[in-house]
């Protein structure tokens, strides 16, 4: 259905995404994530936060179809996960910018081939990349290592190119799974700010942290899983 009227039967097209009753254990026998349930919507900044091993990254990962659950629906921008064609998904991934715990990066491909990928698939054309890899690239700061392996750098560069690979095209959802994990509390502020910028233009932010120190100076809705229940409450003022 579509017209001025759709809008009172479904809320859909205001949601990014929509999780209901996720049931996902791995090959052991306990539940990891038991009738997880929640929603964000469209321009919404949210925090996933919750002790080690509570299955923060597990869940980061049922949202880009990383993983299959056992039970339950996962839809996002209006896309069924469980039930989309592969080519529907990887168009869907490539609206999307990912932030993983462990990085990714492609360990010999330099810091600027490794953040160009993205643009190099969606047939971006070279002089654009060039200057658009720079301008990220310094976003972050680590213009100055564009030529080196992800090897040669420190573990909070290596995060900072991850979460420039993840924004160089533009996305309108950003998952990120502990990006500030590696990184000082100056670092971490900067970091928090470009996000809180992107989101500020209409990106959707959903972010793994287990900081508390970050939860209470930026306060956002969190969404709290421990033994694999996801409650939401926002932080009071
Ligand atoms: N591939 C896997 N196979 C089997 N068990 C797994 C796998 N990945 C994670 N687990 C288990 O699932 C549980 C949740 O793990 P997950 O990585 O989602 O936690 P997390 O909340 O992201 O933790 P952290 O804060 O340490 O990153 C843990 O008990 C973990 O050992
Ligand atoms: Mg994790």
């Amino acid at each position: 259905m579509t017209g001025p009227l759709y809008g009172l039967f479904s809320q859909s097209w205001r949601r990014m995404i929509s999780v209901s009753n996720l049931n996902k254990s791995y090959s052991h026998p306990d539940m990891v994530l038991k009738d997880v349930s929640f929603k964000v919507k469209k321009g919404e900044f949210v925090y996933l936060s919750g002790p080690s091993g509570a299955g923060k990254t597990t869940l980061f990962r049922l949202l880009f179809a990383d993983l299959k659950p056992d039970s339950g629906q996962i839809e996002v921008d209006g896309l069924d996960l469980m039930r989309a064609q592969p080519s529907r998904i990887a168009r869907l991934r490539r609206r999307m910018g990912i932030v993983f715990q462990d990085y990714k990066l492609i360990p010999n491909y330099t810091v600027f081939d490794n953040v160009a990928l993205a643009l190099e698939i969606a047939g971006t054309p070279r002089r654009l990349i060039q200057k658009t890899v720079w301008q990220v690239l310094k976003v972050v700061g680590v213009e100055r290592q564009l030529d080196r392996l992800p090897p040669q750098l420190s573990g909070g560069e290596q995060q900072r190119v991850a979460i420039a690979r993840a924004l160089v095209n533009d996305p309108q959802l950003i998952l990120a799974d502990e990006p500030t994990g590696n990184l000082d509390y100056e670092i971490a502020n900067e970091i928090m700010n470009i996000f809180n910028y992107i989101n500020s233009q209409g990106a959707t932010v959903v972010m793994v942290t287990h900081n508390r120190a970050l939860l209470q100076r930026f306060k956002r809705k969190v969404f709290y899983l421990d033994q694999g229940i996801l409650q939401a409450y926002v932080w009071p003022d």
